[in-house]
C-alpha cells in the first residue's frame, strides 16, 4: 500500500492516480469522501456550522467510493457525485465537516476496509488524503508527502476550476489559504513519510519519483501489503 498525503492543490490527485495505474494497483480518494458527505448535508440543509448537527445526520448519506484509478466515481445514496463535489461551495464548506471527530471516525472505518479489502485480495492501493500515512494506515509500507509552494498550488487549482471567470488565482489563492488553516489540525505528517516538493516539477517526474521510493522502499512488489 502506498499513502500519499499533503495539501490542497499539490497535485495529489493526478500524482496517486499515475502511480496507481503504472503499477496496476487501485486507488482510493479519501478527500471525495469528505466532499461527498459535505455535499449531501447541504443538499440535506443540515447546519454544518453546527458540530453536533453534523454528527446527528452523517449516517444518512451512504458513501460508496470506486477505486479504479481511470475512472474514479464516488456515489451518495446512489447518485453519481463525482462533479457536484468539486464544486467551490463544497470546498470551502469541506474543513468545517471534516473537523467534527465524529466524522472522521465514521470516514476513517470506512477508509480502512477499503484499503484493508484490497491489500486482503493482493491488489495493494494507493491512498491519498491529509492523515493516511499517519492516523489511517501508519502500517503503509510507502509514505509520500507531496508539497508546493502556496503561489504553485493555488495555480492548479484554479486550472482545475477554469470555466468561471470569476475564479481568479488570487481568489483561489485566498480560499486555498482559509481551507488549509482550517485543515491544518486533520494534516499530519508521517515522520517516516518522504517529502516531494512538486513546485517545477512535471507530473510524469513526480509520478515517477514515487514509483521508485516504492521500489526501494518494498524492495519489488510488497507494495500490495
Ligand atoms: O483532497 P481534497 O482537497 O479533495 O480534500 C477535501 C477536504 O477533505 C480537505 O480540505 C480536508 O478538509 C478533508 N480531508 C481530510 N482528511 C483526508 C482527506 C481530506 O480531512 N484524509
Amino acid at each position: 500500500m502506498i499513502a500519499v498525503d499533503g495539501p490542497a492543490g499539490a497535485g495529489k490527485s493526478s500524482a496517486a492516480r499515475g502511480v496507481a495505474r503504472s503499477l496496476s494497483l487501485s486507488y482510493l480518494d479519501t478527500g471525495a469522501m469528505y466532499r461527498a458527505l459535505t455535499w449531501w448535508l447541504l443538499a440535506n440543509q443540515v447546519d454544518i456550522s453546527i458540530p453536533a448537527e453534523v454528527a446527528a445526520h452523517m449516517r444518512g448519506a451512504v458513501i460508496e467510493v470506486g477505486t479504479d484509478p481511470d475512472a474514479p466515481r464516488i456515489r451518495v445514496g446512489g447518485a453519481d457525485v463525482s462533479g457536484p463535489i468539486r464544486t467551490r461551495e463544497v470546498s470551502n464548506a469541506v474543513s468545517a465537516v471534516a473537523a467534527v471527530p465524529q466524522v472522521r471516525a465514521h470516514l476513517i472505518a470506512q477508509q480502512r476496509e477499503i484499503i484493508g479489502r484490497a491489500v486482503a485480495a493482493g491488489d495493494g492501493i494507493v491512498a491519498e488524503g491529509r492523515d493516511i500515512g499517519s492516523v489511517v494506515a501508519p502500517e503503509a509500507p510507502v509514505k509520500v508527502f507531496l508539497t508546493a509552494t502556496e503561489t504553485a498550488r493555488a495555480r492548479r487549482r484554479s486550472a482545475d476550476l477554469a470555466g468561471d471567470p470569476a475564479v481568479t488565482v488570487a481568489l483561489t489563492q485566498a480560499e486555498q489559504a482559509r481551507r488549509d488553516g482550517r485543515d491544518s489540525a486533520q494534516m499530519a505528517r508521517a515522520a517516516d513519510a518522504v517529502e516531494i516538493d512538486s513546485t517545477g516539477i512535471g507530473l510524469d517526474e513526480v509520478i515517477q519519483k514515487i514509483v521508485s521510493i516504492a521500489m526501494s522502499r518494498t524492495a519489488g512488489a510488497a507494495w500490495t501489503t
